[in-house]
């Protein structure tokens, strides 16, 4: 059987996430400052996969640029152009030519998973079935694809079941054979017009084939919304490593886990980890809380920050009061001034949302 490969799916269109995904691939978004998706990258380089296709539609030259020919997470990158975004299943059909008759592992550029696809592939190598999922039990299972399964096996898949038949919802990791790839070259799109996956995989077990359920061993995100993006980086922020690289003056006390990135200076500010500090970034007289990141080259002055992340150049200056719970987008300003009448004037772009708490 030819080596395993590994499929990344890096193209959809990321509404949910609007506005940050009108000038981002949603897959490039930075949790602990590192895109999403490299997060995916590692695990599957951390499996042995190496050789990986990398599905992407609109956000196509971002995603390369920012990815590169996979040397630096030691791996080989295919570029996949997917036209439209028409399913997850629709994106193997694009990527059948690199696949060929390779097993391979597919991972959506937008999910985390604490553990990895560690599991799922070594079960999927062990036990040779035609397919392995991963799934997670959720109390909300109405809002997922779910997967009834018997002695470890999936009898079936439903799509956001009315009735609790199945706990057990899919997460965004699934190895295949090349068996998957005649049910996929047959299917028809679905009433939301895409071609799913959920509706390839119940053709294999329609088919006789077998599908392996894996189950998630530790947290997992999908990060569709902005709220999951400040949920997965709070998760990855809660196993950060202190590394201090960049400087702190003597009026300034920093404590719990920090990561203070090359050339970041902070002056005269309190810094409560867990809390990341990209490169070249700059705060002064701030306060920045718990489960922040602060992207690379952003400048912080008089502000006081929690629970959020600051993307790569943005500018916040003079706040009277503590931002908290937010998303801030890259070269975005937001500035405060100590005059009368006190006002709120605003530049936003299409769809952004400001949350006014008195
Ligand atoms: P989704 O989150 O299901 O879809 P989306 O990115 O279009 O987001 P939204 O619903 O907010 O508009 O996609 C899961 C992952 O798969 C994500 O990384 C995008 C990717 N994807 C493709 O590469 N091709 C596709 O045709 C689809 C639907 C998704």
């Amino acid at each position: 059987m030819p080596a395993m490969k590994a499929l990344i799916l890096s193209g959809g269109t990321g509404t949910r996430l609007r506005p940050l995904t009108y000038t981002s691939a949603k897959q490039l978004l930075p949790v602990a400052n590192r895109p999403i998706v490299a997060y995916a990258i590692e695990s599957l380089v951390s499996c042995g996969l190496t050789d990986i296709g990398i599905v992407v539609g609109d956000t196509a030259d971002e995603v390369r640029t920012a990815l590169g020919d996979g040397s630096q997470f030691h791996c080989r990158f295919t570029y996949i152009h997917q036209e439209k975004p028409l399913g997850l299943a629709h994106a193997v059909k694009t990527a059948q030519p690199f696949l060929g008759d390779a097993p391979f592992c597919m991972f959506l550029g937008d999910n985390l998973l604490r553990h990895g696809v560690g599991d799922l592939v070594e079960r999927f190598r062990d036990n040779a079935p035609e397919a392995a999922i991963l799934l997670a039990e959720v109390p909300n299972p109405g809002q997922f694809g779910v997967a009834v399964v018997e002695r470890g096996q999936v009898v079936r898949l439903v799509e956001k079941p009315r009735d609790p038949i199945s706990p057990y919802a899919l997460v965004g990791a699934y190895c295949f054979t090349s068996a998957i790839h005649p049910i996929i070259n047959a299917l028809s799109p679905s009433w939301r017009n895409e071609y799913e996956i959920t509706d390839a995989i119940q053709g294999l077990i329609d088919n006789g084939r077998r599908v392996d359920a894996s189950f998630v061993d530790g947290w997992w995100k999908d990060t569709g919304r902005p709220d999951d993006l400040l949920d997965a980086n709070r998760l990855v922020l809660e196993e950060l490593q202190s590394r201090v690289a960049g400087s702190a003056d003597a009026a300034s006390v920093v404590t719990g886990r920090v990561e203070l990135g090359d050339g970041a200076v902070v002056t005269d500010s309190v810094i409560r980890g867990p809390v990341s500090i990209a490169d070249n970034a700059r705060i002064s007289h701030s306060y920045i809380g718990p489960y922040t990141s602060i992207g690379p080259d952003a400048v912080l002055d008089h502000v006081e920050i929690e629970n959020s992340v600051v993307m790569a150049e943005a500018t916040i200056a003079n706040l009277s009061r503590r931002i908290a719970d937010s998303l801030i987008g890259r070269q975005a300003h937001i500035h405060g001034e100590d005059r009368r009448p006190s006002t709120f004037r605003v530049v936003l772009g299409d769809r952004s949302e400001v949350h006014w708490v008195p």
